[in-house]
């Protein structure tokens, strides 16, 4: 055949391709020849592999203007690459092999969208494999291949290595040289990053590669290793004979395994990286909050301050109705329950914003630091608050989260409608309510505000310093806490007429009720109120936004002519008493508490009362602390139960208490309570003290008896820790178990600071927590002596405690400069 090998006439050479071209289109021949041509507007025109397993076609996104040149499986999996990752053309574009060889894909208006960039390299084929790889080969082997260049999906057989990246949006997935697979956002916030065994990568293993099993397994393979190591398998491994799986990352964020049956036309998603959807950085866009509606995530904005960017799509995100610098009015900080800024290691390396402090400072010194947009304190006992200067914020809202949240916003505040979030932006719904949705927000406004307004009334005859900025902290307080408010009948109802009894409170009695979604609650019937209805309802909206793992959550009151009801979370395992102090007999049955137990609960319940002491907004003194009145949940974690009711039963005349009404509890009473002298949280300290006796001994701190020579048990249990008699101190239940001693020790150490005559030698209640950690060395306590006289009333000023009033009038928010220098700076090291 002379023509073909001397094609040195041009128009020879045109039909020579024109031929090529038209068979390869046709045919499906396996090698496609230089000069051929994909139209978008054809996209029924396709190369495709030997078997037809994969085709190179165009695909419309938006079917008049919009395609994309893509790998397709033939089972009807999604695209597994596309042209220039995912450059769309409109439909007078064109995908062409040209003969300088490379392969261009042309927008309808001639402008070159992409290039393979192998022109003049002797490329002389290309050709799709049957494993759905394109590749551009000169006569020395392949120049360029669609694995080596993959969009956002990786095919069995392909080779991920380091270096190479898929890429959605601004997601990007990758494997470092470490082994580790990360997802990216904006290649600077690793939201997913998931490590070897760490027995592996000890071994310096090198060039690790990723691929994706034809049998549903994802594997990590090293040169010099000859196992591969299975990072993740698709629910359907091993299943079914011809299905295609591959591994994408989907435009929301998520690395998932899909499966597709050839032929079915359907895909399944069988794995995904990030369980939690929400947890995915940005997926609600910048200042957007996701949620779940059912099991599906959806997004919000954070309040009525904000607006959509887009209202048909939620997760462009949202941005402020007024701009923080061009804002007239106060900036204030809105508050997100239950909510948390997504906060990924190692952002907080690079810029550290991440303290140890408390719910209150970390708002107040976001307000006070001109760079911080919004703030996190992860409310989980660790104490840690992140501080957010980049100006893209990502929310996550889940009741199932303790953390709150605070954004910067320019007041005055604006809340979503509660249940909050409901109105997002998901399409059709949004539009066809928008009406109604904007009904609820106003009536919801103006109830607050009518409420709101009472408030304000009533608050401003007691407190000459309440502003204008705390009374939208007061309406932001009450809508965060709102307790629900039954009717007596309710009430009696469900506790089936006060008929089971769980136990006599310092208060009044406690009884098990059922709500009416089934919902198992602690009924008190409170005792010796004096005060009115006004003051009920503070007192009950301050218990009830006292927020905290180790207290007791306040889910509604009733107030009604005389009764007064509190409805509490009902906690299965009772009070700390009934499980430390048995008698003879049932110490047989065999229920008692394990030292691993006790000194969980004696943790516990010490953050709790850090919490009610320094953490929120109103200080709380207890003025009862006792086992019972430390209650335990199923998996007998400590909560505080009983807080902020001494301010029910005492008389108030603004400022100063009269405490003669207030009952205490013999045995854990401060001694400045015998003499007259101020309570303050110091007197709580001195009573968590005799409780931490208690929890290691097992016995009443007030029992007498021979073994202790007839002296005060907390006196003799000092005397004998001097003698180094530890083991006899020790609940005689747990001597005969295995228990860490160092920790007891610690606890003792710690007890006898707490029970210290003078209230300024104690510990606070955080130092506590720290001690009982073992992050801080416990220096040896002085003796505790008894009946000496009690200087409390200098000490007040000279300790470092915050005086805590028992006020619960609604404290000014002010950003303290001090406890942005006292914050301890720190480094986080994620395990
Ligand atoms: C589209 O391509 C197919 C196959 O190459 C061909 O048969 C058909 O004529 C083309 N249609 C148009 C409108 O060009
Ligand atoms: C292709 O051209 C259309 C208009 O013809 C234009 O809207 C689009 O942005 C172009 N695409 C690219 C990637 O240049
Ligand atoms: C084939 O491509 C390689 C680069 O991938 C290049 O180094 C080599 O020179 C090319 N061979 C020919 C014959 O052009
Ligand atoms: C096509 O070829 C691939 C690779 O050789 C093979 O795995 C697949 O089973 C073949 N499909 C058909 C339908 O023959
Ligand atoms: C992937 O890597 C393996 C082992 O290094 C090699 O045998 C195989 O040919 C590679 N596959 C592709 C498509 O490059
Ligand atoms: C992504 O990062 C670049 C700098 O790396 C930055 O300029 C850009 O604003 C970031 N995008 C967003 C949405 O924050
Ligand atoms: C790899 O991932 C682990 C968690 O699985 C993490 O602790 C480690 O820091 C990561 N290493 C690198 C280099 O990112
Ligand atoms: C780590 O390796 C051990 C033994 O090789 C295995 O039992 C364990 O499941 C592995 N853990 C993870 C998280 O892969
Ligand atoms: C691990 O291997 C890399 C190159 O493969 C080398 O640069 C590095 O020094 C090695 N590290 C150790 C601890 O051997
Ligand atoms: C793997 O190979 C690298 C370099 O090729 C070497 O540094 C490393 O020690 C090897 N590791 C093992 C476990 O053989
Ligand atoms: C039951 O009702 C109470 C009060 O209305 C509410 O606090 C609680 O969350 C509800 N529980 C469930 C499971 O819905
Ligand atoms: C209490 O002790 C101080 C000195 O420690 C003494 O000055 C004071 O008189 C004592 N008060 C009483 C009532 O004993």
């Amino acid at each position: 055949m002379n023509l073909l090998q001397t094609h040195k006439h041009p128009l020879l050479q045109f039909s020579f391709f024109f031929l090529s071209a038209l068979i390869s289109t046709i045919a499906g021949t396996p090698t496609i020849s230089p000069g051929t041509t994909l139209y978008a507007s054809n996209t029924t025109q396709s190369w495709s592999s030997p078997n037809n397993t994969f085709s190179l076609h165009f695909l419309p996104l938006d079917p008049s203007s919009s395609f994309i040149a893509a790998v397709v499986y033939s089972g009807g999996a999604p695209a597994v690459w596309s042209a220039g990752k995912g450059a769309t053309v409109d439909s007078g574009g064109y995908l062409r092999f040209l003969p300088a060889g490379n392969l261009v894909l042309v927008n309808g208006s001639g402008s070159t969208v992409w290039d393979s960039g192998t022109s003049n390299l002797g490329v002389s084929s290309a050709t799709l494999h049957d494993n759905g790889n394109l590749v551009l080969c000169n006569a020395t082997g392949s120049v360029w291949s669609s694995f080596e260049n993959p969009t956002d999906t990786i095919v069995p057989s392909q080779n991920f290595s380091v270096g190479m990246v898929l890429r959605s949006g601004l997601y990007s997935f990758s494997v470092l040289s470490s082994g580790n697979l990360t997802l990216q956002w904006n290649g600077s916030v690793p939201y997913w990053d998931q490590g070897l065994n760490s027995s592996m990568s000890v071994v310096n293993l090198s060039s690790p590669v990723l691929g994706l099993q034809s049998s549903g397994t994802l594997q990590l393979f090293y040169v010099n290793l000859s196992d591969p190591v299975v990072v993740a398998y698709s629910s359907d491994y091993d299943e079914g004979s011809d299905v295609l799986r591959v591994l994408k990352l989907d435009g929301d964020g998520n690395l998932k395994i899909y499966s597709s049956k050839r032929g079915s036309g359907s895909v399944t998603v069988r794995w995904v990286a990030v369980e939690d959807q929400c947890e995915v950085f940005g997926y609600c866009g910048d200042n957007g909050v996701c949620s779940y509606n059912d099991s599906n995530p959806v997004c919000g904005c954070p309040s009525q301050n904000f607006e959509m960017v887009d209202p048909s799509d939620g997760r462009k995100g949202c941005k402020r109705k007024v701009r923080l610098e061009d804002c007239v009015g106060k900036v204030a900080m809105l508050q997100l329950d239950h909510t948390r800024f997504l906060t990924y290691p190692p952002q907080f390396l690079i810029n550290p914003e991440v303290f140890f402090i408390g719910i209150s400072a970390c708002s107040g010194n976001c307000l006070a630091n001109s760079a911080c947009f919004a703030s996190t304190s992860l409310s989980d006992g660790t104490g840690l608050c992140y501080i957010k200067t980049s100006n893209f914020i990502s929310g996550y809202q889940n009741p199932a989260l303790p953390s709150t949240s605070y954004v910067k916003v320019c007041g005055p505040l604006a809340l979503n409608s509660p249940p909050s979030l409901e109105n997002a932006g998901e399409g059709k719904g949004w539009k066809v309510h928008a009406w109604a949705v904007v009904l609820i927000v106003l009536s919801t406004l103006f109830g607050f505000l009518v409420f709101e307004g009472g408030l304000w009334l009533w608050c401003c005859g007691n407190s000459p310093g309440f502003g204008g900025f705390t009374a939208q902290y007061a309406l932001l307080e009450y809508a965060s806490g709102a307790p629900v408010q039954f009717s007596y009948k309710e009430l009696q109802k469900s506790t089936k007429g006060f008929k089971e009894k769980l136990g006599d409170g310092g208060f009044g009695a406690v009884y098990r009720g059922i709500l009416a979604n089934q919902t198992v609650v602690a009924v008190k019937q409170l005792e010796g109120i004096e005060q009115g209805e006004k003051q009920f309802r503070m007192e009950v909206s301050t218990i009830s936004s006292t927020h905290h793992l180790n207290l007791v959550r306040l889910i509604g009151f009733c107030s009604e002519g005389r009764h007064r009801l509190l409805v509490y979370e009902f906690m299965k395992n009772g009070s700390l008493d009934n499980l430390l102090f048995v008698n003879e007999e049932e110490q047989q049955t065999g229920k008692f508490l394990n030292w691993g137990y006790r000194f969980n609960i004696a943790l516990g319940a010490a953050r709790g009362f850090a919490y009610l002491h320094e953490e929120c907004r109103n200080c709380i003194v207890h003025c009862d602390v006792k086992p019972e009145n430390i209650l335990l949940d199923d998996s007998y974690n400590a909560k505080v139960s009983d807080f902020g009711l001494a301010k029910l039963l005492s008389t108030v005349d603004n400022r100063h208490l009269t405490w003669t009404s207030v009952r205490g509890t013999r045995g854990y009473l401060a001694p400045e309570w015998l003499a007259n002298l101020p309570i303050t949280s110091k007197s709580d300290v001195y009573s968590y003290g005799m409780v931490l006796l208690e929890i290691v001994s097992g016995k009443r701190n007030f029992e007498v008896s021979e073994e202790t020579s007839r002296k005060k048990f907390s006196i003799w249990a000092y005397e004998e820790f001097e003698k180094g008699n530890i083991m006899g101190v020790i609940d005689r239940r747990l001597v005969s178990q295995e228990m860490d001693l160092e920790q007891v020790k610690r606890v003792l150490l710690a007890c006898f600071w707490c029970i210290q005559e003078q209230p300024f030698q104690r510990p606070t209640m955080s130092k506590v927590v720290q001690m009982l950690e073992g992050v801080t060395d416990i220096e040896k306590p002085p003796t505790p002596k008894i009946n000496s006289n009690v200087t409390a009333i200098s000490t007040i000023a000279t300790s470092s405690a915050p005086t805590c009033s028992l006020s619960s009038s609604f404290s000014t928010f002010e950003a303290s400069p001090l406890a942005l220098e006292g914050a301890q700076r720190t480094s986080f090291h994620p395990l």
